[in-house]
């Protein structure tokens, strides 16, 4: 039932550990200048640090002939370790080569739109946004209810684009507290980097002073991909090929031709026919690749009743994946999964967008004043 702070050096819900539940928002601006821009944010951040501690939106006075300020089904609920995430994708800069407003000049290098990859089958419906939030929280209602207050709030100067509920097994669900499972039943977060060691999230995650523009320093850039798995085809796959097709143990989670889940893995180890025992077109070996490009994956398990275009389960991972540069980490990891991995046979890439998650606000100050 804790709560997650608000207010810090950096945004909450990065390398916050994963929460049960997740409901992710894409909003498009319908604002036509910087100053309600800003207010919307001013307006999002001191009502993202009530909801954190726990609170509503604000303070209702029982006034019987006006609506409630808050949407209600959270009163009396825990905080449960909401966080809130904010972040601005490329079009919040310029869209369709407009200036809209003003801020053209702040936009960063790395933030452009990702490039085509092949084999993929993006929608619109799922794709961009100009700023997103990112509720994740130990109670599917508390992150729901946030969103749906931040909309309402944001009524005039934004409106939804798309949103996705998420979700993992919940932690209580798991007496060992283990890596989570994805609906392929792996588990998925093995590799991650260390999230409690500074200095490798300063490596992999956080903008650094000398690597502008300024005002990121300390921010995050968030890549999201809605990834369809091809569920039927998969349930119909032997174990065997299913773990070939990771290059890792299903049970254990150990690389192929390791005993435990957190052994490295030995890419260079054949069998006695002289075959790679991780085979090479593995999932985790073109993902690890020489081991240079490395991102801070936090992904959920995502289910949306039945895809019409096929009769089959809509069900696959919200891939949500955090970095300093996602053209130089995100992008090249991309373009050798996209190109070979084994796993294509059984997921498809429906949705894509890139945010800049802005850098922390302190007490008293708002997401975003960096850029203003
Ligand atoms: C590793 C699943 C998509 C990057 C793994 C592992 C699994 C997995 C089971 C091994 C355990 C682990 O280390 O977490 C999936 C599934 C995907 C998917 C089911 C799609 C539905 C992606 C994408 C990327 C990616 C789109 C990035 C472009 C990685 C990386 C590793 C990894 C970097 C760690 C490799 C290592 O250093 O050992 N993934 N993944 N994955 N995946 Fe994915």
């Amino acid at each position: 039932g804790q709560a997650v702070p608000f207010y810090g050096k950096h945004q909450s819900g990065i390398v916050t550990p994963a929460q049960d539940f997740l409901y992710f928002a894409a909003f498009d601006l319908i604002a036509t200048d910087r100053d309600e821009v800003r207010i919307l944010l001013q307006k999002w951040s001191a009502i993202a640090a009530r909801l954190q501690r726990g609170e509503t939106v604000g303070d209702d006075e029982g006034k019987p002939l006006v609506p409630p300020v808050d949407t209600g089904e959270t009163i009396g609920l825990h905080p449960m370790s909401l966080s809130l995430t904010f972040g601005v994708g490329p079009s919040f800069f310029r869209q369709k080569g407009v200036n809209r407003f003003g801020l053209a000049d702040r936009q960063p290098e790395v933030l452009s739109e990702l490039p085509p990859f092949p084999g993929d089958n993006l929608k619109e419906e799922w794709c961009g946004g100009d700023i997103c939030v990112q509720a994740c929280a130990n109670d599917p209602q508390v992150a729901f209810h946030a969103i749906r207050n931040l909309a309402r709030v944001a009524r005039g100067a934004a409106v939804l684009r798309w949103t996705q509920a998420g979700f993992q097994r919940t932690s209580t669900a798991d007496a060992a507290k283990g890596t989570p499972r994805n609906l392929l039943g792996f588990k998925d977060g093995t590799a991650n980097p260390d999230t409690t060691d500074n200095e490798q999230m300063n490596q992999v995650v956080w903008v650094q002073p000398d690597e502008g523009p300024d005002w990121m320093v300390n921010g995050s850039y968030m890549v999201v991909r809605r990834i369809q798995m091809r569920i039927e085809v998969w349930d119909r796959t032997t174990l065997q090929e299913e773990e070939n097709t990771f290059g890792r143990h299903r049970e254990s989670g150990a690389p192929l031709g390791k005993q435990n889940e957190f052994d490295p893995l030995d890419l260079e180890r054949k069998n006695e026919r002289g075959e790679l025992i991780i085979p090479e077109n593995a999932h985790v070996r073109l993902a690890f690749g020489d081991g240079t490009e490395k991102i801070l994956r936090r992904s959920y398990s995502y289910t949306n009743g039945i895809d019409l275009d096929t009769g089959h389960l809509d069900a696959g991972l919200l891939f949500i994946c955090f970095q300093r540069d996602p053209l130089k980490q995100f992008v090249p990891i991309q373009q050798r999964l996209a190109k070979q991995d084994a796993l294509n046979e059984y997921i498809v890439h429906v949705g894509s967008a890139v945010f800049a998650c802005l850098p922390g606000a302190q007490e008293g100050g708002y997401l975003g004043e960096t850029l203003f």
